[in-house]
């Protein structure tokens, strides 16, 4: 349903020329055809309450073959998830009578733990929580959910994977890409809620929680909640600790020429909405406390990669110092998430010859992107959506603690609009970042 017009055959042509480049084995045009019948463009204004009507008549009339079980799925400003409730509501089309009906969200989830909260009134008013799918694309990335699987498949790391053991954690998003022609939702969010609030802190929290119970969705949401709840508080007087913000200015990525974030039109000249955002937190429970968890995330950046860099302690005695840098190496965990699916474990091994020194090796395995089991995030979660198995939404009291854990540094960020730190795009972000860091040891690893 949309509000521009727009004829079936039209639809149908637009929807055919984005699916047909995505057929990694080709199309199939008989699979193509079948999927073309069963789509419908539906013109209504969003606020026409005799719209909904007709929408209903359309999908409960059995002649034109719609499945009674109905996904509502809202790509839409989270202004209008009032209203859209509320229409659908009023003509009943909410109702699980004659098949179920889910109702799938996306972020913005608020623009903090109060507005959160009030947009969850507004949708829980006509949808359950049941009902309810809260979409992070994130959640969908098969790397991401690599993460539980290799936690938990593996007797190995258990034993590891703690305070006793475990350094410090990186989690970095770093993108090649500037805010295109989204300054105008951009310069209003930032860094921080744009992608720490929401994708960073749940890839935190695969890593940090306890194995669940077992694979139900809600057990696993049950243990991604205690990682949140366990997240220290970060007070006023903590920020500057603890986070840190920096936009880009005019630079180079990949070789072409970037305008600086400031020069965008849609930007007012004075903003100081953060393109890159760093935090450090603490997760005081009896497996994390103590060990930081660095989470980044920038615009404008050299290349465009996530990852999870997991730094272990040292062994307590230092035999063998590498002669270069004068000191031992630390064992290292990295996953890669994007562009590519990659696992290394860095360990020490002898350097051939006849001294007793030693090097890093790295094990390393790389799924490409030419891996035609990978699916698209959203068409992962689309399809959970369609299946009632919301392991990978998040859960209401999932977005308001994670809200919680980032609102004092929105709001001092808020506060302070005179100054923010500048890189060059192109660059990895400002290097005063370093004062977040606890010691040297914690410098950002930008390698996979
Ligand atoms: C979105 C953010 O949620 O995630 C964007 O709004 C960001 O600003 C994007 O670019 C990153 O997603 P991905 O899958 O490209 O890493």
């Amino acid at each position: 349903m949309g509000r521009r017009e727009c004829a079936q055959e039209d639809w149908k042509q637009q929807v055919t020329e984005f699916v047909t480049p995505k057929a990694r084995d080709g199309v199939d045009n008989d699979l193509l055809s079948s999927f073309l019948d069963r789509i419908h463009y539906f013109k209504c204004d969003i606020n026409d309450a005799f719209g909904y009507h007709e929408l209903k008549d359309l999908v409960t009339n059995a002649d034109n073959g719609f499945s009674q079980n109905i996904v509502f799925y809202l790509s839409i400003s989270p202004a209008l998830f009032g209203v859209v409730g509320d229409q659908l509501a009023a003509v009943g089309m909410n109702r699980e009578d004659d098949g179920w009906r889910h109702l799938v969200v996306e972020k913005p989830f608020g623009f903090d733990q109060k507005s959160a909260e009030d947009l969850e009134r507004i949708l829980s008013k006509n949808f359950t929580e049941k009902q309810t799918y809260r979409i992070d694309h994130y959640l969908g990335k098969g790397t991401v959910q690599n993460i539980f699987v290799f936690r938990f498949a593996n007797l190995l790391l258990e034993p590891l994977w703690n305070r006793n053991y475990i350094d410090h954690v990186q989690i970095t998003h770093a993108e090649q890409q500037g805010v295109g022609g989204r300054a105008g939702y951009y310069n209003d969010s930032g860094a921080l809620r744009d992608m720490i609030q929401s994708h960073l802190m749940q890839v935190m929290a695969l890593v940090a929680m306890e194995p669940p119970a077992d694979l139900d969705d809600e057990s696993l949401r049950d243990e991604k909640v205690k990682v949140l709840k366990s997240i220290r508080p970060i007070t006023e007087d903590m920020v500057d600790d603890h986070a840190f913000r920096g936009q880009y200015s005019a630079g180079e990525v990949n070789g072409q020429p970037e305008p600086g974030y400031l020069e965008d039109d849609e930007v007012p000249n004075d903003s100081v909405t953060e393109t890159y955002a760093a935090m450090k937190i603490y997760i005081d429970n009896w497996r994390w406390r103590g060990v930081p968890f660095y989470l980044r995330t920038g615009k404008c950046m050299p290349e465009s990669k996530a990852m999870i860099a997991i730094r272990f302690k040292k062994p307590p005695q230092e035999l063998f110092k590498d002669t270069e840098i004068g000191d031992s190496h630390a064992n290292w965990i990295v996953m890669g998430l994007q562009p590519d699916n990659t696992l290394r474990i860095e360990l020490q091994a002898k350097q051939p010859g006849l001294e007793l020194t030693n090097h890093t090796v790295g094990l390393e395995t790389v799924e490409s992107d030419e891996n035609k089991h990978r699916l698209d995030a959203y068409e992962a979660l689309i399809l959970d959506a369609i299946q009632g198995d919301r392991s990978l939404f998040l859960r209401s009291d999932e977005v308001s603690l994670a809200w919680k854990a980032v609102d004092p540094i929105i709001e001092k960020w808020a506060k302070d609009k005179s100054h923010v730190h500048t890189y060059p795009a192109g660059t990895w972000g400002p290097e005063e970042v370093s004062r977040i860091h606890e010691n040297s040891c914690h410098a950002w690893r930008n390698n996979i």
